[in-house]
């Protein structure tokens, strides 16, 4: 039973899904946020846990990292397993001045240097853009806890090492906050099979100097992440 991706019985998977890009990061939230939590599945070691929050049924699904394996485990959450509400947590390196180590970012939508959609568009520009309820419950969300969040444009990248240290600078100018490599992808999907997605990240880089998060500095940024993920689904 399941999929090639994700053997799960249907049932297993909420239609709430937390999706972490790392697996491990999976484990941890379903044996430290969820109650009950049971692991679905285990191929590839890409873990994926269902469990209750507040009462709430909850699944956390790992997604690997770059579009190409997100796009897996979305199409096949969504198409074979009813899921309807997608909320990404995940890292990202800033490239702006004011966006600072362990800030928070929602992401309104996500600009891309991928070919997928290209292709997918015949060469037309699509612009990836978060569910705008999951998105004003966010924001209202992180007003309400105290987080410092920043929204906006972000850009999701196939390339992590760039041959080109300035690559960043023209998306910089447009007002793109910072970069990782899933959201484009998820939000595309979403819309195309009409459930909601939205991302919410911590910077845990910056691209610009080249400063990243100690370890102790991740697991505070972290956990102010995870509160507002929880809170908002
Ligand atoms: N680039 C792409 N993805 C990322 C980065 C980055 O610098 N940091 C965290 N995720």
């Amino acid at each position: 039973m399941g999929t090639p991706h994700i053997k799960a019985e249907k049932g297993q998977i909420a239609e709430l899904v937390l999706l972490p890009g790392d697996p491990l990061r999976a484990k941890f939230i379903a044996e430290n946020y969820l109650e009950n939590s049971l692991c679905y599945n285990k191929v590839r070691g890409m873990l994926g846990y269902t469990g209750y929050y507040k009462g709430k049924r909850v699944s956390v699904q790992g997604t690997g990292m770059g579009m190409p394996s997100i796009s897996i485990y979305t199409h096949e959450l969504i198409n074979q397993f009813g899921a309807k509400r997608l909320l990404r947590i995940g890292t990202c390196g800033s490239i702006q001045k004011d966006l600072n180590l362990r800030d928070v970012v929602i992401a309104i939508s996500a600009s891309t240097d991928s070919a997928i959609n290209n292709l997918r568009f015949n060469g037309r520009n699509y612009a990836a853009t978060a569910d705008a309820e999951l998105l004003f419950t966010a924001w209202e969300t992180s007003k309400k806890l105290n987080i410092n969040a920043k929204a906006g444009n972000i850009l999701t990248s196939d390339v992590f090492y760039d041959d080109d240290p300035n690559f960043w600078k023209v998306w910089a100018d447009y007002g793109i906050l910072c970069i990782e490599m899933e959201t484009a992808a998820l939000y595309t999907i979403a819309a195309k099979n009409k459930v909601q997605a939205l991302t919410i990240l911590t910077v845990s880089d910056n691209i610009v100097s080249g400063d990243h998060c100690t370890a102790e500095e991740r697991e505070v940024s972290f956990k102010q992440m995870m509160g507002l993920a929880l809170e908002t689904i």
